[in-house]
């Protein structure tokens, strides 16, 4: 197993090209099954996540090129900016397996596309995560209220409308950006309209519908809690590329806070990260937009602790929780971290310890009281944005840092090491010693 060795302290100055979004790539990749036509997906990160749904719509039977090899689902060829084209011609099989959905829990986001497409979807439950129970009650209660009959039988969702579904109101009780997604595509193929309530904004799902709309789909209010879908009778191809990763222009920007350093974030968009931006100005980083991206610096002083919120979209994202608590960690000053998204996400906080930081948590909120410095120190964590938040703590920190468990980080960071060690971080990958 790899682990990635960094030796800290050191500015980061340059430039960092930011991927498509792995968020937005995982449902475009779903629509696919919504048509008979080709889907071309451009500016696709090469991950472990877009492999494992490439394998889960390879056995949907969809032909997959990718960067215009046949494969099958294994993008061996894939570099920077893949291109993905997918054909669902037939729907060979309706069953997700337990074994793929069990890897990654976006696999739901074939439910609502299968039922909509053939009438029928055999999906494996997902069951928990490291960072919460996450269940998937509102995509079910969603698809019946469009007609669906929904059974739960030996670990799996069994869907079915075999007459098609039919538009109705769905109001979401809570916002959630899985559910919304899987509504919206199933509305598109179904008889009259679909209005969603209290839908999710975020970016992704604008991204999502757009490439919808350019397949034929008919929607209004993209990025509102009210999204409006008159479904057609069939959806046709299209060519999309997928928006620029907000997640990872985050993560690089508090890198370049952390080191003091300067990072301009190519393709990053700052009008997808209001929020976040918002939280660096007050902590006294420079954010500026660039005719290529953002520029984001800290020359003067340390970091000043900020109060930080995780909500939907547009508030702070909770995939920015662990990265923003390190940053924090570092900060002139106290800082109170609220996680309001999921319940279990404080799984950095215990290695975050191990590296120096001061760090106490009651119920949903860290209390982070800053120090100068951190040390390095041999940690592990348990999923993707943890794990990132170890890399961006070991960057600041004295002494070396020793990351395991990486497939963590290779399932949402195209090239980190490259990327960070461009701008100047000693950071390597090795084999673990045994
Ligand atoms: C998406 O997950 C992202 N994943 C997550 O990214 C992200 O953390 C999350 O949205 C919130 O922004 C993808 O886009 C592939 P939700 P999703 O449905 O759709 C509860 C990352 O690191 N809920 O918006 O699964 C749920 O438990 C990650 O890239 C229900 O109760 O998130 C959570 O508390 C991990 N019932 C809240 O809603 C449901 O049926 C929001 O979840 C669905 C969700």
């Amino acid at each position: 197993m790899d682990q990635i060795v960094i030796h800290g302290g050191r500015r980061l100055v340059g430039e960092i090209p930011i991927s498509g979004a792995k968020n937005a790539a995982l449902p475009l990749m779903a629509a696919s099954l919504l048509t008979a036509d080709t889907l071309s997906l451009s500016n696709v990160p090469y991950l472990a996540d877009i492999t494992t749904m490439a394998h889960l719509l390879a056995q949907h039977g969809v032909v997959l090129h990718m960067n215009g090899n046949a494969e099958n689902g294994s993008p061996e060829n894939s570099g920077h900016g893949g291109v993905i084209d997918m054909r669902a011609e037939t729907i060979s099989s309706v069953v997700a397996p337990y074994d793929l959905v069990r890897k990654m829990r976006a696999s739901v986001l074939v439910l609502g596309p299968l039922v909509a497409r053939v009438g029928e979807a055999k999906v494996s439950l997902p069951g928990g995560c490291a960072i919460g129970t996450r269940p998937v009650d509102l995509h079910l209660q969603g698809l019946e209220r469009l007609g669906a009959e929904i059974r739960l039988e030996e670990g799996y969702i069994h869907a079915l409308a075999p007459r098609g579904l039919t538009g109705a109101k769905v109001v979401f009780p809570q916002v959630s950006v899985g559910a919304t997604e899987d509504l919206l595509m199933a509305a598109c193929l179904a008889k009259g309209e679909t209005q969603l309530l209290n839908a999710a904004r975020e970016p992704e799902i604008v991204d999502l519908g757009e490439c919808l709309i350019k397949m034929g789909a008919e929607i209004e209010g993209l990025g509102t809690d009210r999204i409006t879908i008159r479904g057609v009778a069939k959806l046709n191809g299209a060519a999309h590329a997928v928006v620029a990763d907000r997640i990872e222009t985050g993560t690089y920007a508090i890198a370049a806070a952390i080191t003091g350093g300067t990072l301009e974030l190519i393709g990053g968009r700052a009008d997808h990260l209001a929020a976040v931006i918002k939280v660096l100005n007050e902590a006294g980083v420079t954010v500026e937009e660039t005719p290529r991206g953002i520029k984001v610096q800290r020359s003067n002083g340390p970091v000043r602790g900020v109060d930080v919120m995780t909500e939907p979209y547009p508030g702070f994202p909770t995939d920015l929780q662990a990265q923003i608590m390190a940053l924090m960690s570092t900060a002139e000053g106290a800082a109170m971290i609220t996680e309001s998204i999921f319940e279990n996400r404080f799984m950095h906080v215990p290695e975050l310890t191990r590296m120096g930081a001061n760090l106490n948590v009651h119920g949903a909120s860290a209390m982070v009281r800053g120090r100068p410095q951190l040390t390095g120190a041999e940690v592990m964590a348990t999923d993707l944005r943890a794990s990132v938040s170890l890399v961006l703590a070991g960057l600041a920190a004295e002494g070396e840092t020793v990351l395991n468990r990486v497939y963590h980080l290779d399932r949402g960071y195209e090239h980190l090491e490259q990327k960070l060690a461009a701008c100047g971080a000693d950071i390597a990958r090795r084999r673990a010693p045994v």
